[in-house]
């Protein structure tokens, strides 16, 4: 998603500094204004900026937060990152008060600006992503570049992690023929199975999927897939369909582990879903095949917008980097998965999710911080009591710190070299 950034400034430097900014976290138009806040209505009426950008370090007004408060009641949903030399918690807390997402320190750092940035967009696509799904819950596919590269792990635990926002989750295990997926949250119990319900598709509502799904907790239930391959020709096109919409009528979100056959089925249920994670590992047959994946996806129509790297088992310092991906896979890094063999296997093996087996392993926190972007929890969540003040801003709590690195760890000489050119690395 592409956010647009109106910046005003006195500070030449300091516009230079955004400019320079919006280029390296991307996906950003950028509009500067060299002067000062009395121009903020106008410019909030011409550019229609999805993240608005004050800099009162030099030369600023005293009336500054009066200016963009007013401006901010007839355009609240612009996201308003100030940079001031006044951090002082008065200050903060009136700035908070009326709307102002960030409070940067002035002389304003590069580095901190960007991180803001990424905050700001991966809170704007968040918000995206709900009001697209105002008819019915968020449904989001997850699949792999290549077997083993963690979806199920990952869209169960993540369905998990979502179900501690408060949010009903379903899963539906899309591997159709020895599916796993209940197995990593414990759930052994059989249930009516995906191939089953598709074969009464036309018959199925609300309550047939709820009492069909195995229930791993009271907000997470899993559709399980069976245990062998007989009859998957009965899953259709149409009758996933079914299933899904009914899915997305009934829970907030809907997690699709899909298998990496491609088939007619999975692309139905990808075209359907409201955000797809495609899973891969910093390795060349992953990337690889995530390449080729994101063309064929591209080619039957999944829009582009939608689909999302997460990169798993991420180490920094890998032949390659993420920058490589993107420019590869043409989709953006969502977000990275730390590698945490002993915990995860762990929590597989007996069937406990992450969070709650081993919440302070850098995985759990990775997936809770990637479910809290997904359903940040506001006034009716645990973590907003009086539903104002500092809470909702200047803490960054939704924070992206995981999300989209700076792609370092470029590769060596040699073959390397031709690999990163067949695979349209670039230089
Ligand atoms: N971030 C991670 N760190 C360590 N191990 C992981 C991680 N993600 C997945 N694994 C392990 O990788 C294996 C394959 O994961 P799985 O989710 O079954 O892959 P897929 O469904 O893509 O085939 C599992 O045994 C899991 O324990
Ligand atoms: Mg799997």
């Amino acid at each position: 998603m592409t956010i647009k950034v109106s910046a005003i400034s006195n500070s030449e430097a300091n516009l230079k500094v955004f400019a320079d900014s919006t280029v390296v976290v991307g996906d950003t138009e950028y509009y500067p204004h060299i002067g000062a806040t009395d121009m903020l209505d106008n410019v909030l009426i011409t550019d229609k900026p999805d993240v608005l950008v004050v800099d009162a370090s030099v030369g600023a007004d005293m009336n500054i937060l009066q200016q963009i408060e007013s401006a901010l009641a007839k355009f609240p949903q612009i996201h308003t990152i100030l940079i001031s030399p006044d951090q002082s918690v008065e200050y903060l807390t009136l700035a908070m008060h009326i709307g102002v997402r960030k409070v940067l320190a002035s002389p304003v750092d590069a580095l901190s600006f960007q991180e803001a940035l990424r905050f700001a967009q991966s809170r704007l696509a968040a918000v995206a992503l709900a009001s697209a799904a105002t008819k019915g819950g968020v449904v989001i596919a997850m699949v792999a570049a290549k077997g083993g590269s963690g979806v199920t792990f990952l869209a169960t635990n993540l369905a998990y992690a979502l179900a501690r926002q408060n949010k009903r989750v379903a899963v539906l295990d899309l591997r159709f023929s020895f599916g796993d997926a209940a197995i990593y949250l414990g759930n052994t119990g059989a249930k009516t199975n995906v191939v089953e319900l598709a074969q009464q598709y036309l018959r199925l509502d609300e309550a047939m999927l709820e009492a069909s799904m195995a229930k791993v907790s009271e907000r997470v239930h899993v559709l399980v897939a069976p245990a062998t391959p007989e009859q998957v020709a009965d899953v259709t096109p149409v009758a996933i369909e079914k299933i899904i919409e009914v899915a997305r009528r009934h829970y907030d979100f809907v997690v699709l582990d899909v298998s990496s056959t491609l088939d007619a089925v999975a692309i139905k249920a990808i075209s359907l879903a409201n955000l797809l994670y495609l899973i891969v590992q910093l390795d060349i047959p992953n990337v690889r095949a995530a390449k080729s994946i994101g063309q064929y996806l591209r080619a039957h129509g999944c829009a582009p917008d939608k689909m999302q790297i997460v990169v798993n088992n991420y180490t920094r310092g890998a032949h390659f980097g993420l920058e490589d991906v993107e420019k590869s896979t043409l989709a953006r890094v969502a977000r990275t998965i730390p590698s945490s063999p002993a915990a995860v296997s762990n929590s597989v093996n007996q069937g406990v999710p992450l969070v709650e087996i081993t919440p302070r392993d850098p995985v759990a926190r990775a997936l809770k911080e990637w479910a809290e972007n997904l359903a940040p929890l506001n006034g009716n969540g645990h973590t907003n009591g009086n539903g104002n003040g500092h809470t909702n801003g200047n803490g960054n709590g939704n924070g992206n710190g995981n999300g989209n690195g700076n792609g370092n760890g470029h590769g060596a000489g040699g073959p390397l070299n031709l690999l990163r050119k067949f695979m349209g690395f670039g230089q």
